[in-house]
C-alpha cells in the first residue's frame, strides 16, 4: 500500500486533504491524474449501468435530505458502530475490530520492556492477552457505546434541534424517495432499475488504509426494482435478478482489465444479514491490505420503499395492469464505492518489471480508465520543426482524447514516466518525421507510435493517426493495428 500511496502523491494521482495543515487522514483530495482516472471509472459505470440498458435511468438528488428519511431509512436509530476510548491516550477503537491489530506491551517478565505483539496474540514471554490500548499499551479502555456514523449538520440559520439533519451516509435513500417521481414521469414498467452516482459522508471511527475507509467518499450505487408477483423459469424473480446482477457486476471489474483471481464473491452468513434482507453478497477483491469488500449485492425485499411510505403518508407503490393490483416492489441494490474502485484498478494495474536490465514501473490500466491516453514527444528539442508539429500533433488528436506534450527529458525517461501513469501510447516526432530544411530534406510525415505493455514500435503517417487511434482507443487489438505498419526502431 506505502508504494500506491507515493507513487499516487509523487505523479499527481491522490493527495493527502488539508496536507499542508498536517492532513486529516480520513478524506484525500483527487490531483489532475486521479480525477481523470476517477472521471473514467465514473464515466465506464455509468455507460455501462444506464446507457447501455434498456431498463435503467439516472439520477442525481441532494446530499441534504430531510431529516426524517434518516428515521425511515433506520439510520438515525441503527447506523452505529460500537466504540471504545483510550483512559489514557484518547485513542478510539471501534470495540469489534480492536482484536485486529497489533497491540503495545510494557512486558512484565522482561523487566517492562515495550513490544509490539501480533495481533490477537499473546506475549511470547509473559503469555499474557491484550487487555489494556493497543496503541499506547498504558490505558484501559472505556466499555463499549454506540456512536452513530452520521454527520450532523444544521439545515438553516439557526442552530437548534428543530434544524438538524445529516450528511447523507449512502446515495440510496435518494433513489427510494424519488421512486414515484421517476416512475410517474418516465412512465416505467418493472423490471427498472434507478441509478447514482455520488458523495456519502460517514464518521468512520477508524478510517484508514488510505482511500479504502474515509469519511467522504463517492458511492455508484444502483436500486432495481422487481414485480414480487412475478417468477422467471418458476423462480421468484427478485431471486433471479439478484443472481443477474451478482454476475453482470462481477464480470464488469474484469472488462475494465481488474485479474479474475484477484475477485471474489463472499456470500452474508445468517447472522451478518440485515433484518430486511433476503439475500446478500460481497464482491471482495485482494487489496494490499487482505480480500475486502468492493461492493455489495443486496436484496432488501420491500423494506426501504414501505418505510418511507410509512413515515411520508406517500404511497410507494406500482399498478401490476396484468393483475390489477398495487404491488411494492423489491428491489436489489448493487452499491458499489468509487473510490475503493479506483484503489482496485491501481492496484491491479500496478507492475514493476525488468527491462533491459533496469526496473520499470508501469500502471497497465485498460485504455478506458487510464487518465492519459496519447503523449506526444518530441525527440529533439532543439529542432524548431520537431516542436512545432509536436504541439500541433497534441493540439489536434487532444480533440477527441485525452492528450499530452512532454519534453522536459530524454525520450527514454519520458516514456517511463508515461509507462508510471499508465499512458497506453506514445507518439514520437524525430529528425526523419520533419527533414533537414537546411539541406533541402523534406521529412517522410511518419511518427513512431509506441504501446506502453509490449513497448513495441511502429511508424505511420501522421495523417492516419486519427484513424489508428480511433482503433486503437476503441475495441482494437494493439496486435491488429502493429501488424498493418512497419516496426519502428527501439
Ligand atoms: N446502500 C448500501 C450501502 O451503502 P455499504 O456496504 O455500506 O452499502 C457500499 O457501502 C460501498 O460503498 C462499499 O462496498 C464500499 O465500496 C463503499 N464504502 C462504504 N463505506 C466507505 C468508506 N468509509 N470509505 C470508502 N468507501 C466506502
Amino acid at each position: 500500500m506505502d508504494v500506491l500511496v507515493s507513487l499516487c502523491k509523487r505523479r499527481g494521482f491522490i493527495f493527502q486533504s488539508s496536507e499542508i495543515y498536517g492532513g486529516t487522514g480520513a478524506a484525500w483530495d483527487y490531483g489532475p491524474l486521479g480525477v481523470e482516472l476517477k472521471n473514467n471509472i465514473k464515466r465506464a459505470w455509468w455507460r455501462d449501468n444506464i446507457h447501455l440498458r434498456p431498463d435503467m435511468v439516472g439520477l442525481d438528488a441532494s446530499i441534504l435530505m430531510h431529516p426524517q428519511v434518516w428515521k425511515a431509512s433506520g439510520h438515525l436509530d441503527h447506523f452505529t458502530d460500537p466504540m471504545v476510548d483510550c483512559k489514557a491516550c484518547q485513542h478510539r477503537f471501534r470495540a469489534d475490530k480492536v482484536e485486529e491489530q497489533s497491540w503495545i506491551h510494557y512486558c512484565p517478565a522482561t523487566k517492562g520492556n515495550k513490544f509490539e505483539v501480533p495481533a490477537g496474540e499473546p506475549c511470547k514471554h509473559c503469555n499474557v492477552r491484550r487487555s489494556l490500548c493497543p496503541d499506547c499499551g498504558k490505558g484501559e479502555l472505556t466499555t463499549p457505546r454506540q456512536f452513530n456514523l452520521m454527520f450532523k449538520t444544521f439545515m438553516g440559520p439557526v442552530e437548534e434541534d428543530a434544524a438538524v439533519t445529516y450528511l447523507r451516509p449512502e446515495t440510496a435513500q435518494g433513489i427510494f424517495v424519488n421512486f414515484d417521481n421517476v416512475l410517474q414521469s418516465m412512465r416505467l414498467k418493472l423490471p427498472f432499475g434507478i441509478a447514482q452516482i455520488g458523495k456519502a459522508f460517514r464518521n468512520e471511527i477508524t478510517p484508514g488504509n488510505f482511500i479504502f475507509r474515509t469519511r467522504e467518499f463517492e458511492q455508484m450505487e444502483i436500486e432495481f426494482f422487481v414485480n414480487p408477483l412475478e417468477t422467471i423459469d418458476g423462480r421468484p424473480a427478485d431471486e433471479v435478478w439478484h443472481e443477474r446482477w451478482i454476475e453482470s457486476r462481477f464480470a464488469w471489474y474484469q472488462r475494465y482489465g481488474m485479474r479474475r483471481e484477484n475477485l471474489r464473491i463472499r456470500e452474508h452468513e445468517k447472522d451478518e444479514l440485515a433484518h430486511y434482507a433476503k439475500r446478500t453478497v460481497d464482491i471482495e477483491y485482494q487489496f494490499p491490505i487482505g480480500w475486502s469488500e468492493l461492493e455489495g449485492v443486496a436484496n432488501r425485499t420491500d423494506f426501504d420503499l414501505k418505510q418511507h411510505a410509512q413515515f411520508s403518508g406517500k404511497s410507494l407503490t406500482y399498478f401490476d395492469e396484468e393483475r390489477k393490483q398495487h404491488v411494492v416492489p423489491y428491489v436489489i441494490e448493487p452499491s458499489a464505492g468509487a473510490d475503493r474502485s479506483l484503489l482496485a484498478f491501481l492496484a491491479d494495474a500496478y507492475r514493476e518489471e525488468e527491462v533491459r536490465g533496469e526496473r520499470r514501473v508501469v500502471l497497465r490500466f485498460h485504455p478506458d480508465l487510464a487518465p492519459v491516453k496519447i503523449a506526444v514527444l518530441p525527440l529533439l528539442k532543439k529542432r524548431p520543426e520537431i516542436v512545432t508539429t509536436a504541439h500541433d500533433l497534441r493540439a489536434t488528436l487532444a480533440r477527441r482524447w485525452v492528450t499530452v506534450y512532454d519534453d522536459t527529458a530524454a525520450i527514454g525517461r519520458l516514456y517511463r514516466r508515461q509507462d508510471e501513469v499508465g499512458t497506453p501510447y506514445c507518439v514520437t516526432v524525430d529528425v526523419q518525421t520533419v527533414g533537414d530544411s537546411a539541406k533541402g530534406e523534406s521529412g517522410d510525415r511518419c511518427v513512431t507510435i509506441r504501446e506502453r505493455d509490449s513497448m513495441e514500435q511502429i511508424r505511420v503517417p501522421i495523417a492516419e493517426l486519427p484513424g489508428i487511434f480511433e482503433r486503437l482507443l476503441g475495441d482494437g487489438a494493439w496486435a491488429d493495428v502493429a501488424r498493418s505498419y512497419p516496426p519502428a526502431r527501439g
